[in-house]
């Protein structure tokens, strides 16, 4: 999705801008640009391809150039137009220059106006019509917030955009109608508007989310919001943000996504933490009073969720069915939306999302509000469009993730579902307290475990025991025509989310199965040029899945095991072994998804490097979906 950042102050603003898109590259894009205003004129270095691109462009700009201290930059993911310089943002109409994320739906019949009115836009982009309609509005007389206010009335859509004008140099506007906005000021003075926090946290970790239909006005020392639709001033309380600049940085690893899953000990136990709470007399100290009410009264529970998340519903949907007895629907939110549902007003929908952004999954959890359901939101961000809109939230700890393809979320949404569970059952009573007893206490073994599997104190990839087992296995594979994940039980929303990680980051073809699936259908494709990743532990589908992996073999394709130390069945079968870590052993099945979680994204990070693949940004990929 684009990214968009303001700045207005007492710095030079290019740099900033830079960084502040470099801040933004997770998000997905194919173009970028910056506007300045340098003398009361702007301006804007654009260009397709990375950011680099245009850093190099600003290289050859005058001193004044880098002297400037107010603009706006842009990163773009196409929607309306090819990637080309031309549809790159921003753009500029007379002394109006503006960036825009969203999509304005009525675009047509805007540039039917426009072209009538003598105006010739140079891009393909619905983007580029706004500013042919703000200049106008200021050709009337209006000023630039009086037009920005006027034009929002006309655009059909969901979109943000930010705005400049030679006219009021040093001014920097935002507006907020679907595409989320921040807005910071610091103790400079400086003032900043982003399309998420992190751009932001370099200056304060004191931001504003604007609210939809809400305008904000920057001026150097002076940061103002107003409504939209009425003009009228309002008051907006900052939110602190408890991430910081440096947990964003790779800090000596060669990508984001190794970084982050070596992350995942220490905000297992940050997310973890948050529940098992020392102090309290709940066991599992899910959720405050207001959300207790509201989730204990649930009598069925609908998780909606998209990709890596919908898997972590899965792995949710089993533990809360089998450890708390209430039924549990999952849905894709692209699906559920359009679906005639019938649900009982007991009923709780819970939408998960790691960017709390994923328009599919808020038009699910909008539509359900609308319908008087109550709904909580599992997500990853603060502000976030999803944290705001729900009845109740629930934050996991994951900290900021840049990879692109989700894999520190996951395992904090997953152990968020898993904390609910046992919340559920230790206040239903509905399963025995040895049990949850010893689940509390297990879960405090796993950051231990995951620690040993990936040793962060070495930051290149034969950093860890699962990596320096995984390269050769890769290197020796030779031609693969596909990868088949299998796994049964709780491995079976692990195969599924092993095949996406392998595709996101490797563009190589992978299959997620039920083991038990195979033998109809996908058995077919099965010969040496397919890799069967069978997730095979010792727990309760152990049998099966043996069984299953003997009609593998005798199709002659080839097998990675993931399974228990020490099983020297399982491993003579395969091909390459992988073995769970020894202590593993002890821990109750219902937590293996824990342990085997870093093996599967390690496998499609480790297959992504020797493919020389972009594997923080994967092409094609947005790391908040905010289109439907
Ligand atoms: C994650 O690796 C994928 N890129 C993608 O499937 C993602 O999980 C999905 O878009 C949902 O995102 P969300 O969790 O922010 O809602």
């Amino acid at each position: 999705m684009c990214g968009i950042v303001g700045f207005s102050g007492f710095r030079p603003a290019a740099n900033i801008l830079i960084q502040g898109l470099k801040y933004l590259e997770y998000r997905g894009y194919d173009s970028t640009g910056i506007a300045l205003m340098v003398d009361h004129k702007i301006q804007i270095k654009k260009s397709q391809g990375r950011i680099e691109n245009t850093e190099k462009l600003m290289a050859l700009s005058s001193d004044q150039f880098h002297q400037s201290t107010s603009g706006i930059g842009h990163t773009r993911w196409a929607t309306h137009g090819k990637p080309s310089t031309e549809n790159a943002h921003p753009h500029k109409t007379g002394h109006v220059v503006l960036v825009h994320n969203g999509i304005i739906e009525n675009d047509l019949e805007l540039r039917a106006g426009i072209l009538a009115r003598g105006h010739f836009p140079l891009s393909e982009t619905d983007s580029e019509l706004i500013g042919f309609l703000l200049f106008d509005e200021m050709e009337r007389g209006h000023s630039l917030e009086v037009a920005l206010r006027r034009v929002s009335q006309t655009l059909v859509g969901q979109w943000s955009i930010v705005i400049m004008s030679e006219r009021e140099p040093g001014k920097v506007i935002g507006v907020r109608n679907g595409s989320p906005l921040v807005a910071s000021i610091d103790s400079e003075g400086n003032v900043m508007v982003a399309s998420d926090a992190q751009p932001l946290l370099p200056f304060t970790q004191s931001v504003t989310f604007l609210e939809p239909g809400e305008m904000v006005v920057g001026t150097p020392g002076l940061l103002m919001f107003f409504d939209l639709l009425t003009g009228r001033k309002i008051h907006r309380e900052p939110t602190l943000i408890k991430w910081t600049a440096d947990r964003m940085e790779k800090n000596g690893f060669p990508h984001y996504m190794l970084k982050e899953i070596y992350e995942q000990p220490k905000v297992f136990t940050q997310t973890l933490q948050e529940v098992l709470l020392p102090s309290s007399s709940e066991p599992f100290n899910f959720a405050n009073e207001k959300n207790s009410e509201i989730l204990l009264k649930a009598e069925e529970i609908i998780l909606v969720a998209c990709g890596t998340s919908w898997h972590a519903g899965l792995l949710g949907k089993y533990w809360i069915e089998k450890i708390a007895k209430i039924p549990v629907q999952l849905e894709y939110a692209s699906e559920y939306r359009y679906r005639e549902t019938c649900l009982r007003p007991s009923a709780l929908v819970i939408g998960i999302s790691q960017s709390g952004e994923t328009a599919d999954t808020l038009v699910v959890i909008r539509d359900m509000k609308r319908k008087g359901v109550s709904t909580l939101a599992i997500t990853n961000v603060q502000g976030s469009s999803l944290a705001r809109e729900a009845d109740a939230v629930v934050f996991t700890h994951a900290g900021p993730e840049i990879g692109v393809a989700a894999t520190k979320t996951f395992l904090c949404q997953s152990l968020s579902l898993f904390l609910f569970a046992a919340f559920l059952a230790s206040k239903r009573t509905t399963q025995n307290s040895d049990v949850l007893s010893r689940l509390r206490r297990e879960l405090n073994f796993i950051p231990k475990i995951l620690n040993n599997i990936s040793n962060s104190t070495i930051k290149n990839s034969e950093s860890s025991e699962i990596l320096r087992a995984i390269n050769p296995i890769l290197n020796s594979l030779g031609s693969v025509k596909g990868f088949f994940f299998m796994g049964r039980g709780h491995c079976f929303p692990l195969a599924l989310e092993g095949a996406l990680k392998l595709k996101e980051v490797s563009y190589d073809h992978a299959e997620g199965h039920a083991s038990g699936e195979l033998k109809h259908g996908p058995i077919a494709m099965l010969d040496p040029s397919i890799v069967v990743v069978a997730i095979a532990p010792q727990d309760p589908w152990y049998t099966k899945n043996r069984s299953n992996l003997e009609e593998v073999k005798a199709r002659g394709a080839r097998i990675l095991g993931i399974g228990t130390y020490g099983d020297t069945y399982l491993q003579s079968i395969c091909d390459y072994w992988l073995a769970l870590p020894a202590e593993a052993q002890s821990i109750h099945s219902d937590l293996l998804p824990f342990i085997i979680t870093p093996y599967i994204q390690l496998l499609a990070y480790a297959r992504g490097v020797q493919l020389q693949r972009d594997v923080d940004k994967p092409r094609n990929l947005a790391k908040s979906v905010t289109v439907e």
